[in-house]
Order: structure tokens, then C-alpha cells, then sequence
């Protein structure tokens, strides 16, 4: 895998002020800087017939204000306000497909571990970000592996903020999984059941039912898992949460990721086993292209899930 390079837009939002791209910075001692307490996410805008719709805009900022009160972040812009500065974001650097990324963080200040004599900082970035695994990754699928690398035990690092230093253990995960010419991994939870992947949850089919892990306190409650659980019942297919064990990633008809940047990424095999035929199948293409007719705006029941720039 070839180490992709972000390309920068023009303008970022910071605390209801558009800063230069090149202006946007931090102190090296910074809170977050030294500590990981910056609460973000990762938004995707789609260009429709309608111009550029941001994808279940209102759950991605109500997961941030989530984020921001279980780590005490005194959070001052309301839900509407940072739903329209995404929006703002989007037109004032005249984007289309891009990539939306909040982030609330602490700044210079604050010496130690307790944080509030920093100021909280909000900024918003886009910028253009085309398929996160490859496009042939979406048609083909990706190889994986279990990871070395436990996800941790519910009760040390809550999961449901998504909270920078969180994402040391997925870059363990990510990083260890291309060292050995994966392009990603599946990691177990502490108990020993699947958990997520580096970036993604996970989905297998078995004889044309969904299975998903639960959300156990150990993977992120992913707004593409949400909306693959119910555009599955949208067509048809039973879903099921529960606890999968490691063995059953090896037998399973069908395997997908889910994930803002992965969207509906299939898996076609897990430590060198071949998930099915080896190829995307049936199901995981069924869901992954109403998935994307459902983000570019071409599914009339699902229009709710966008917000127009
Ligand atoms: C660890 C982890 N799991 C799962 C996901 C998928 O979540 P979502 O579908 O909300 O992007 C992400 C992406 O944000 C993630 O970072």
C-alpha cells in the first residue's frame, strides 16, 4: 500500500471564523498535542443531481457533542451551529465529494492532565478524499487479518467518544496489518469476539442473513452500520447483532466492512482463508450499491439521511 497524502482546500472553519488552510495551528504543547483529547469526525459529502449533500449530517454532530460531554469538554457551539458551519465549510471552498472533519480540542494552556485552563478549540476541515481502500477494493474486496492487536476492555478508553488518542490502537491495528500486506485487520475484543476493524465495522453474511457484532463497548457505533442495518431491512435481508466468535470470520458466505470512508468495502478473505468465492457477493452487492444510490441522493425514502450545502 502506497502512503497516501492529504490535499488541503483553502479554508478552514475555526470557532465561527474561516482561518487560511496553511493557518490553522496548534501549539506543540497544546493539550491534545501531547494527550490525544481532540474529539472528531469524519463526514462524507456527495455530489447529487442536487449538488453536494452531506451524508446523516445531524447523527455525525450529535456523535461529537456525545463525544465532547463524556470527556467533560465544555462544548459552545450548539448542534445547528456546527451543522451549518459544515455546510459553510463545504460551499466556501466550493467542494463536491469531500471529506468533512470536525475536531474539539484543547489547546496551549494547561500543563498537566486536568485540562481546563486550556481553551477548547473547534475547527472544521473538508477537503476532496476519493475512495479510503481503493475503488478496486469497493469492486474486488480487500484482504484482511484478525490483529495481534486487542481493542480495549469496555470501561478504559469509551468507545462511543471518538476521541483522538483512542486511534493509537487503531493505528497499531492498521499499521501491523499493511507490515504484513494486508490492507486491513479485524481486531477482537478483550474478551476474545470480534470487535471492528481499524476504521470500520464489520458485517458477515451467512446464508443470506446479516450478523454484526453487538456493540459491546469495544467498537464504535458506526452511522454506516446504522444505516446498513436498515437499508438491509429495506431489502429484505434479516439482521442480526450478536457476539461473533473469531471462527466464524472463516465461515462465513460473505464478508463487508462499513465505514464513512470505507463505505460498503467487501472482504474477500481473512488470514489467507477465502470468505465465500473470493469475490464480492451477492448480498454485500446488493447492499453496497443502494448504499451508494441512498448517499447520492437517489433513493426518495432515504432523502432524510441528506443535508443540501
Ligand atoms: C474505529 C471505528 N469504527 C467504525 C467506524 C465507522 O463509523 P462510521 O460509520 O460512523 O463512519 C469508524 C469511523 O469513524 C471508526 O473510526
Amino acid at each position: 500500500m502506497c502512503a497516501a497524502t492529504l490535499t488541503g482546500a483553502d479554508w478552514i472553519w475555526k470557532d465561527g471564523e474561516f482561518v487560511p488552510w496553511g493557518e490553522a495551528k496548534v501549539h506543540i504543547l497544546a493539550v491534545a498535542v501531547q494527550f490525544g483529547s481532540s474529539m472528531f469526525e469524519g463526514i462524507r459529502c456527495y455530489q447529487t443531481d442536487r449538488g453536494p449533500a452531506v451524508f446523516r449530517l445531524r447523527e455525525h454532530i450529535r456523535r461529537l457533542h456525545d463525544s465532547c460531554r463524556i470527556y467533560r469538554m465544555p462544548l459552545a457551539h450548539s448542534h445547528d451551529a456546527l451543522v451549518e458551519a459544515c455546510l459553510e465549510t463545504v460551499r466556501k471552498n466550493r467542494l463536491g465529494d469531500c471529506y468533512i472533519r470536525p475536531m474539539v480540542l484543547w489547546g496551549y494552556g494547561a500543563p498537566g492532565m486536568f485540562p481546563a485552563g486550556s481553551p477548547l478549540e473547534t475547527y472544521i476541515a473538508a477537503w476532496p478524499w476519493g475512495t479510503y481502500l481503493g475503488e478496486e477494493a469497493l469492486a474486488q474486496g480487500v484482504d484482511v487479518c484478525v490483529s495481534s492487536w486487542t481493542r480495549a476492555h469496555p470501561n478504559t478508553f469509551p468507545v462511543a467518544a471518538k476521541a483522538a488518542g483512542h486511534y493509537t490502537n487503531a493505528q497499531l491495528i492498521k499499521m501491523e496489518a499493511v507490515a504484513n500486506g494486508y490492507a486491513e485487520a479485524i481486531a477482537l475484543g478483550p474478551t476474545g469476539v470480534v470487535s471492528e476493524g481499524s476504521g470500520q465495522n464489520v458485517f458477515l453474511v451467512r446464508e443470506g442473513r446479516l450478523i454484526t457484532p453487538f456493540l459491546d463497548g469495544t467498537s464504535l457505533s458506526g452511522i454506516t452500520r446504522d444505516a446498513v442495518i436498515a437499508i438491509a431491512a429495506d431489502l429484505g435481508y434479516a439482521v442480526r447483532e450478536q457476539h461473533v466468535p473469531r471462527e466464524s470470520l472463516y465461515t462465513a458466505d460473505e464478508m463487508f466492512f462499513t465505514g464513512t470512508a470505507s463505505e460498503v468495502t467487501p472482504i474477500r478473505s481473512v488470514d489467507k482463508i477465502t470468505v465465500g468465492s473470493g469475490k464480492r457477493g451477492p448480498v454485500t452487492e446488493a447492499i453496497q450499491a443502494r448504499y451508494m444510490d441512498t448517499v447520492r441522493g437517489k433513493v426518495a425514502e432515504r432523502l432524510g439521511w441528506l443535508t443540501f450545502a
